[in-house]
C-alpha cells in the first residue's frame, strides 16, 4: 500500500510487528477487545489491515474485509490522546478512494447502540442506519447496521 501522508499522520499497512501497539489500543477502547490471535488471522489475511502512525508510533487503525460489491468494516478505533483531530475520518476516506478503486458499490458496519462516538462518525461520514441486530454483542446489547452507499 502507498504511504499517504496528512499532517503529520502516516498511514500504512499493519504486520505482525505491530501486534503488542495494537491489542494495546484495542483494550483500551473497546469493552470486548478482539483477542490476539483475531489480529493475527486478518494481518495475514486477504484483509484491509491500516495503521495510522505518528512517526513510528501507532495510534489507530482500521480493518476492512472486501466482499464481491461491498466492504465490511469490521473495527476502527484511535487511541484516546488523538481522538477529534480528524484520524478516523483521514483513514475511512482512504477507505472510500479504496473501494471506488475497486468497483464496491457499499461499506457496510455494525456498532454498539451505546457508542455515540462511533455513530457521530458514521452519521458525520453520510452512513444510513439500515437495520437493528438484537442482542449482537454477547447478547448484551444490540448492534446498529450502518450502510454507506457509494453509487
Ligand atoms: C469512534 C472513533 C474511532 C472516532 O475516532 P476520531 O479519530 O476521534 O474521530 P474523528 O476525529 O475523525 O471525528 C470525526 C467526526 O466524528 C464525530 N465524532 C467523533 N467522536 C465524537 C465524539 N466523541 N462525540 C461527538 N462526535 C464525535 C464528530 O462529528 C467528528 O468531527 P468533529 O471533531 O469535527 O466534530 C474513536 O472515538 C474511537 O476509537 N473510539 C473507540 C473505538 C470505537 O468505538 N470504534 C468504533 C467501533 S464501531
Amino acid at each position: 500500500m502507498e504511504k499517504m501522508v496528512n499532517g503529520k499522520i502516516i498511514v500504512r499497512d499493519l504486520s505482525l510487528s505491530h501486534l503488542e501497539e495494537v491489542t494495546a489500543i484495542e483494550e483500551r477502547s473497546f469493552p470486548n477487545p478482539w483477542p490476539a490471535y483475531w489480529f493475527i488471522s486478518t494481518i495475514r489475511a486477504d484483509v484491509l489491515t491500516w495503521g495510522a502512525f505518528s512517526g513510528r508510533k501507532l495510534i489507530g487503525y482500521l480493518i476492512a474485509i472486501p466482499g464481491k460489491d461491498m466492504i465490511h468494516l469490521a473495527n476502527i478505533a484511535i487511541d484516546n490522546p488523538y481522538r477529534r483531530q480528524g484520524i478516523a475520518r483521514l483513514l475511512m476516506k482512504r477507505l472510500y478512494v479504496y473501494a471506488r478503486r475497486h468497483h464496491q458499490s457499499r461499506i457496510t458496519l455494525e456498532v454498539r447502540r451505546s457508542n455515540r462516538s462511533a455513530i457521530a462518525l458514521y452519521e458525520r461520514e453520510g452512513f444510513a442506519q439500515v437495520a437493528v441486530e438484537q442482542g449482537y454483542y454477547r447478547g448484551e446489547e444490540d448492534a446498529l447496521i450502518f450502510n454507506l452507499e457509494l453509487r
